[in-house]
């Protein structure tokens, strides 16, 4: 629902309130969704990205999905796609960064969209919401979608944070995939060690969720059902590039979902496909021969 044009732009020295010669700038097509389409389909699974898209600059995300096999239905819109600018100083390396929120929708807009989602649920295994929202798209706008996309018969699951996660349990999805700093926003408290952790994500299975998924960046991940708690602990690699590590992992497990996996090897194709794509730069995610090189190598412990 909110995609992004990510911009890098590297100046050899910034100079506040002066003038900054670009030395080199780079668009990539963003987007939490645009990164789990591209990863399911890296993973082979059939993918279709599903929401909104602007005309001026949307070429952008198109491209990088058909790219990568993935089928579009975008509502498109008048005006851009929202720029996040990456500002580095070729000197020191620093890093500034500049984020715009959208365009606000019309409400005729965001049910617009609702149904476009809709209609790809109806022929869909499985849904993924996830990322923020535009202005103009309330807060409960996942939970209202994964209503209805599960009364149409598809596993739904959700990553997003604050109002949205916890709005979005309130529909009962299939699958939830918090970070431990969006975990701990949901419970309201800080969390040590693994026991904590398990606790909070038990939380979320008790008010109706089937798999609860945390995932902890280098620690690892923890998947928690009514009778089950798996810890995936990260595995040894040299990480390039984290970013879009978490899209990935829900990614792989919602794709082995929907190919019959029980828990423990959903767990497993979620942290090697996460581990890959950490192995990777740029927007490609993840290459297919490292994630199965990995697959065998995932540790799986009952906690
Ligand atoms: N440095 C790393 N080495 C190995 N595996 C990693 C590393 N960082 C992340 N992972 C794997 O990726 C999974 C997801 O990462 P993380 O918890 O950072 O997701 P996230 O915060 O949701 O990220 P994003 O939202 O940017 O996709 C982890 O559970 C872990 O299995
Ligand atoms: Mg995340």
């Amino acid at each position: 629902m909110n995609p992004s044009v990510d911009r890098a732009i590297t100046v050899p020295k910034f100079t506040f309130g002066g003038m900054n010669r670009v030395s080199s700038s780079r668009d990539d097509a963003g987007g939490k969704a645009v990164n789990v389409a591209v990863a399911a389909a890296r993973l082979g699974a059939k993918t279709r990205c599903v929401g909104l898209n602007w005309k001026e600059n949307g070429r952008l995300l198109t491209e990088r999905l058909e790219q990568a096999g993935v089928e579009t239905d975008f509502l498109w819109l008048d005006g851009a796609v929202r720029v996040n600018i990456k500002l580095v100083d070729g000197e020191s390396g620093l890093v500034t960064e500049i984020n715009s929120s959208g365009a606000k929708l019309t409400e005729a807009q965001v049910r617009e969209a609702e149904e476009l989602i809709l209609r790809s649920a109806r022929e869909s295994e499985a849904l993924v919401c996830t990322g923020s929202l535009p202005p103009g798209c309330p807060d409960d706008y996942y939970a209202r979608v994964i209503g209805r996309a599960k009364a149409v018969g598809c596993l739904c699951a959700l990553d997003a944070e604050g109002k949205k996660l916890a709005a979005g349990i309130d529909a009962k999805p299939f699958l939830v995939k918090p970070n431990q700093f969006e975990l701990e926003g949901l419970a309201g408290r800080s969390l040590n060690g693994l026991g904590e952790i398990a606790a909070a994500a038990r939380e979320i299975v008790s008010a109706g969720v089937e798999v609860a998924v945390v995932s902890m960046g280098a620690e690892g991940a923890l998947a928690v059902t009514a009778d089950e708690a798996l810890f995936a602990p990260r595995l040894e690699i040299r990480a390039v590039n984290t970013v879009g590590a978490g899209d990935t992992m829900v990614a792989g497990m919602m794709t082995a979902f929907c190919s019959g996996a029980d828990l423990g090897e959903a767990l497993r194709t979620g942290t090697a496909a996460a581990a890959a794509s950490c192995m990777t730069e740029g927007t490609q995610l993840l290459e297919r021969e490292t994630y199965e090189a990995l697959r065998g190598k995932v540790e799986l412990i009952k906690k």
